[in-house]
């Protein structure tokens, strides 16, 4: 291996091009920017123009992996192509970063990972799941794991201001369609919230009832959702999602046996969380109260983080992105034990994602358990493709 990870990125558009600048100007000392590949020429030319002989410029996947110039795979393709580009890197003896989504439908990010697993347990293989390094969420994770919040009891996500006008879809392309991206905002926005709110809950989804709408908008795919859900360890979930409220809101609450954490703020500049700990257990004070309409006290101790830290913080980390590929480099070259985002993990956040979806197609509770329940998830969602391409969307 190489004394620095030399990292070819798939896909130079608005996202891909960030981490290709990033990369290319030193921002990451174990990991260096050798190859790109698109298949549009002007992003191709634009690669040329910027890296000049510096980073060689490919038109396919194939040949890049094939070139020898590459030890790590950045996928930055529409979402379609997320698990076939992983599948094909591995095959090449590469490791793999693929952006989010893991996917479109569990059954082809299922298969890649097992096929990573079984076949290719050197490489590694991970998501760019960047909020995970939010420190409010790191924070919320680590009283969590700590035991302090207790037994879960409920999980409330209200995630609505991804705000998108009508002239977001508008634009074309890939986006807002069922063929290009398979969803709306559970599938374009909301993927982090998704791998976070399964990710905070430390447990699986079992059950799932939702309405996904489209509202105001002449999009096919959803921009309007409010779902629950149950989890394997007894707690309870509700994730409210849109495009088209404003202003919007950006509020998790997550109660446990003892307390409450709320984080809320619009942007990572104002996020701040709060956790409100009891003085005793629930459980417990309920047991042992013996006054009419008495409550559990609560501490004093509440953990926040004001707007400055977070700018502060964001500041000298220069983003979150390059933090997870810089923890990639590192956990590549034996620096770092774990990943921020491994990909199987990117499993759990998807499976709710495409619960909401068919539960609210089929009209009823789905459960991620069903035996049929990622050829049921396929074969609507391909319903809808058909639907589509009849109405001459493409
Ligand atoms: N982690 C994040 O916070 C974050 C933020 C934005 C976007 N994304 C993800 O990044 C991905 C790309 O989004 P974007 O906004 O950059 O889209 P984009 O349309 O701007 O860029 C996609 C690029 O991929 C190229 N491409 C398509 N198929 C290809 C193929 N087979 N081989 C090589 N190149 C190919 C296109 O020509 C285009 O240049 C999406 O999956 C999106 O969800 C992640």
């Amino acid at each position: 291996m190489a004394k620095k990870i030399r990292y070819g990125i798939v896909g130079i558009g608005k996202q891909g091009s960030k981490y290709a600048g990033q990369l290319f100007s030193g921002m990451d000392k174990n990991g260096e920017l050798t190859a790109v590949c698109d298949i549009a020429q002007d992003r191709r030319e634009w690669a040329k123009n910027k890296f000049a002989d510096k980073v060689k410029v490919f038109e396919n996947y194939e040949d890049m992996f094939a070139s020898g110039v590459i030890d790590a795979v950045i996928i930055d393709t529409p979402h379609y192509a997320h698990p076939v580009i992983a599948k094909k890197a591995l095959e090449s003896n590469l490791n793999v970063l693929s952006d989010k989504p893991a996917g479109v439908y569990t059954k082809a990010v299922r298969e890649v990972a097992e096929y990573a697993k079984e076949n290719k347990p050197n490489l590694k293989f991970g998501l760019l799941y960047n909020q995970r390094t939010s420190k409010v969420y790191k924070a919320a994770k680590d009283i969590i794991d700590s035991g302090q919040l207790g037994t879960i009891k409920r999980i409330v996500w209200i995630i609505t201001n991804w705000y998108r006008p009508q002239a977001y879809y508008s634009q074309g392309g890939w986006r807002g369609t069922w063929a290009g991206e398979g969803g709306g905002v559970l599938i374009n926005q909301d993927p982090h919230q998704l791998d976070l709110f399964t990710w905070l809950a430390n447990s699986k989804i079992t059950s799932v009832n939702a309405i996904a709408r489209t509202v105001g908008r002449q999009i096919n795919v959803e921009n309007d959702v409010t779902a629950t859900c149950t989890f394997e360890n007894g707690a309870t979930g509700t994730f409210i999602t849109s495009t088209h409220e404003a202003p919007g809101t950006n509020r998790l609450e997550i109660s446990g046996d003892g307390g409450r954490i709320v984080i809320s703020g619009s942007s990572d500049f104002t996020m701040k969380l709060e956790f409100t700990k009891l003085e005793m257990p629930e459980p417990e004070f309920s047991k042992t109260n013996t006054v009419f309409m008495g409550k559990p006290k609560t501490k004093k101790s509440t953990v926040k983080f004001l707007p400055h830290e977070f700018l502060k913080g964001v500041l000298a980390d220069k983003g979150q992105h390059i933090n997870v590929i810089r923890n990639f480099s590192n956990v590549l070259l034996g620096a770092e034990s774990k990943l921020i985002g491994n990909y199987e993990e990117g499993l759990n956040g998807l499976t709710f994602s495409n619960a909401i979806h068919l539960s609210a197609w089929l009209g009823r509770t789905v459960s991620p358990q069903e035996d049929d329940f990622e050829e049921l998830y396929f074969d609507e969602l391909q319903k809808r493709i058909e639907e589509e391409k009849s109405n001459g969307v493409k």
